[in-house]
C-alpha cells in the first residue's frame, strides 16, 4: 500500500522503524516540515494526515499507509500563489525565523476544520455549541502544542484570526 504525499504516491520505507518527519525530509527530501524536539514537545514537526493534525515524528511512515499526507510544501496554489493562510502570516508578522512556521500553520488549518465541527478544547465554555466560539483564548489553547521560540505568538494568533474571518460561513 502506498502513501499519498502532496497528491503523489510514495512507497513506505522498508524499514517498519522510519517514521513520517524522516520519510518526509530524508527520503523524499520535503524539508519544510521541521525537526524540533523529535519527542513531540514543540508542534515543528505538524502535518496533515487525512486533514488531521499529527505530530510526525511521533507517526511511523507505515502508519500513513493509505492515506493522504500533506504537508506545507502542498498548501500553496498554483504557482507562486501562498495558501491564505501563508500570506496572513506574512501580512500579520506571524513568523521571525521561520521554524515553526509549518506547523503552526498545518495545525492552524486543521485547527479551522475542529472549530467548524464544534470539538470543544479545556477552555471551551459551552460544549453544545457548534460551531465553537472563535475567540483569542480558544485559538491560543488550540495552538498551544506548537511552541515558537521567536516569540511571534501575537502575530501567530491575528493571522490565524484573519484565516477563520475569511473563511467563515
Ligand atoms: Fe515533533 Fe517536536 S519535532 S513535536
Ligand atoms: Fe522562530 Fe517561531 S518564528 S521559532
Amino acid at each position: 500500500m502506498t502513501i499519498r504525499v502532496n497528491g503523489t504516491e510514495v512507497s513506505p520505507p522498508d524499514d517498519a522503524r522510519v517514521s513520517l518527519l524522516d520519510l518526509l525530509r530524508e527520503h523524499l527530501h520535503l524539508t519544510g516540515t521541521k525537526k524540533g524536539c523529535d519527542q513531540g514537545a514543540c508542534g515543528a514537526c505538524t502535518v496533515l494526515l487525512d486533514g488531521n493534525r499529527v505530530l510526525s515524528c511521533l507517526t511511523l511512515a507505515a502508519q500513513a499507509e493509505g492515506s493522504d499526507v500533506r504537508t506545507i510544501e502542498g498548501l500553496a496554489g498554483e504557482g507562486d500563489d501562498l495558501h491564505m493562510l501563508q500570506q496572513a502570516f506574512v501580512e500579520h508578522d506571524g513568523l521571525q525565523c521561520g521554524y515553526c512556521t509549518p506547523g503552526q500553520i498545518c495545525s492552524a488549518i486543521a485547527m479551522a476544520d475542529e472549530l467548524r465541527r464544534g470539538d470543544p478544547s479545556y477552555v471551551t465554555r459551552d460544549i453544545a455549541a457548534s460551531p465553537a466560539p472563535v475567540t483569542r483564548a480558544e485559538i491560543r489553547e488550540r495552538m498551544s502544542g506548537n511552541l515558537c521560540r521567536c516569540g511571534a505568538h501575537n502575530g501567530i494568533v491575528e493571522a490565524i484570526e484573519h484565516m477563520l474571518r475569511e473563511t467563515a460561513a
